[in-house]
């Protein structure tokens, strides 16, 4: 199949690669000429576990192709693919001009059927918009030329986006017209692996599926953020909680780790937009959810106040900070715990001296030359003259370090673990102070 991707950013580039991956023919087209160019010669402008590789085996085959060339590639395909960047409204709601701009140009450059997809994440009724924006346009030129708009949300977590690709849980297609439903079930056909995955429904609920998803899942970790919070005050230990909750099939072990408040391109965005939608549109309050994002907002402070408690006032103490990266496997420092951290230590005087095996670039690029913040080769690096060891994220080279090398290192033999890697009794018993999150 014909296909075009509009939007080479994360899910767009994924989305792309791994349909050509299986055999079709994918236009990716981008309106920054420095993106494509780093993609035509091989590189990948983020990121991702084994999709450099992806990129290049298909680029080679010949069936995945770069343009910032917008007529080429509307003609190019049957099925359009819109994933642009929908960023937050000052009041949280998605910024949806990218989007439309997109819809606008398939209608007014269109000479043929396409169906024209929703991949990005968009409030519900973005649909009917981006339906009304191709109509507009059409209506412009003066011509009838049938098309149709899908919903599609991407479930696919950074990190791990290829695999979540190539072998999803589930694709959510929100379609109503018979031809759409048919090309959209032929594209997904190869990912269905021995039983159907294929959920279809309509637009308005499969745009509202991906919200409920990822609003789910927040809700999940602030709610066991706060027991967390709770446990230590009671003096319980939330691992233990953790696994007896989790054993029950209703509840489920996934994404119940209490740590330092979730980030991330997607929770934090999707949360407010959601709320937004709630009152923009329906006037109702979501008030779990406002619950989720205050409960959240508040965790990405927590080591700050232990810290505090321990140490009184931090001026002119330094820290050693492991991970920066929202989560492991990606150098995404979106709405990332380590920021407010950094942010919190800097207004109380404190210096830092971080590692993360990827995210250091970003970092500097967000925080600019700035020496309270120094960068270290190693993990081990880090440690010299440091008050303490911060971790926030859990790379999987801080998981069994050297304990007693860091005892030495550090000026006080004292961790914060922000994700509780390790076990307590296990770090205390080499009289090692440990701090971590609801144990
Ligand atoms: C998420 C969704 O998982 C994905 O389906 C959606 O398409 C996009 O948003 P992503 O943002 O890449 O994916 O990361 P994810 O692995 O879900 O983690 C999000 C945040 O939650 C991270 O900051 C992580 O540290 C935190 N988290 C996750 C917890 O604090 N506890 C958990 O138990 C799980």
């Amino acid at each position: 199949m014909k296909i075009t991707v509009v939007g080479t950013g994360y899910v767009g580039l994924v989305s792309g690669t791994c349909l050509a991956e299986v055999g079709n023919d994918v236009l990716c087209l981008d309106v920054d000429p420095e993106k494509i160019r780093i993609l035509e010669e091989g590189g990948i402008p983020i990121y991702e576990p084994g999709l450099q590789e992806m990129v290049r085996r298909n680029v080679a085959a010949g069936r995945l192709s770069f343009t910032t060339d917008v007529e080429k590639a509307v003609h190019h395909g049957t099925i359009q693919f819109i994933a642009v960047g929908t960023p937050p409204d000052e009041d949280g709601s998605a910024d949806l001009q990218y989007v439309l701009g997109a819809a606008r140009n398939i209608g007014r450059l269109m000479s043929d059927y396409k169906v024209v997809v929703d991949k990005s994440t968009v409030p519900v009724g973005t649909g009917a918009k981006v339906k009304a924006a191709i109509a507009d346009e059409l209506a412009k030129r003066a011509v009838d030329i049938p098309y149709s708009v899908v919903s599609n949300p991407e479930f696919l977590k950074e990190g791990a986006a290829v695999e979540d690709f190539m072998r999803p849980d589930r694709i959510v297609v929100g379609a109503e017209e018979e031809q759409a439903i048919l090309l959209m079930r032929a594209l997904y056909a190869p990912f269905q692996r021995n039983h159907e995955r294929l959920i279809i429904t309509d637009v308005k609920s499969a745009e509202l599926t991906k919200y409920a998803a990822n609003a789910m899942l927040a809700t999940r970790i602030s709610f066991m953020n706060e027991l967390a919070n709770l446990a230590e005050v009671l003096g319980a230990d939330i691992e233990m909680v953790r696994q007896g909750i989790g054993s029950d099939p209703r509840i489920g072990y996934h994404f119940l780790y209490p740590g330092c408040g979730y980030g991330g391109s997607c929770f934090p965005k999707d949360v407010k937009a959601l709320i937004a939608t709630a009152q923009d549109d329906a006037d109702i309050t979501l008030k779990v959810l406002t619950a989720v994002e205050e409960a959240n907002d508040a965790q990405k402070h927590v080591l700050t106040h232990k810290l505090k408690a321990r140490f009184g006032d931090l001026k002119g103490k330094h820290f050693a900070l492991w991970g920066l990266s929202f989560k492991p496997n990606t150098d995404d420092m979106r709405e990332a715990p380590s920021r407010e951290l950094i942010a919190d230590l800097f207004a109380a005087g404190a210096t830092v001296t971080a590692y993360d095996p990827v995210a250091m670039h970003e970092t500097q690029r967000i925080f600019g030359d700035d020496s309270r913040l120094q960068y270290a080769e190693n993990p081990m690096g880090a440690l010299d003259s440091a008050d303490a060891l911060l971790i926030v994220t859990e790379w999987k080279e801080f998981r069994s370090p050297d304990f007693d090398a860091i005892k030495q290192t550090l000026k006080n033999p004292v961790i914060f673990d922000g994700r509780n890697l390790y076990d307590p009794k296990l770090v205390r018993g080499l009289g090692i102070e440990y701090f971590a999150i609801g144990r």
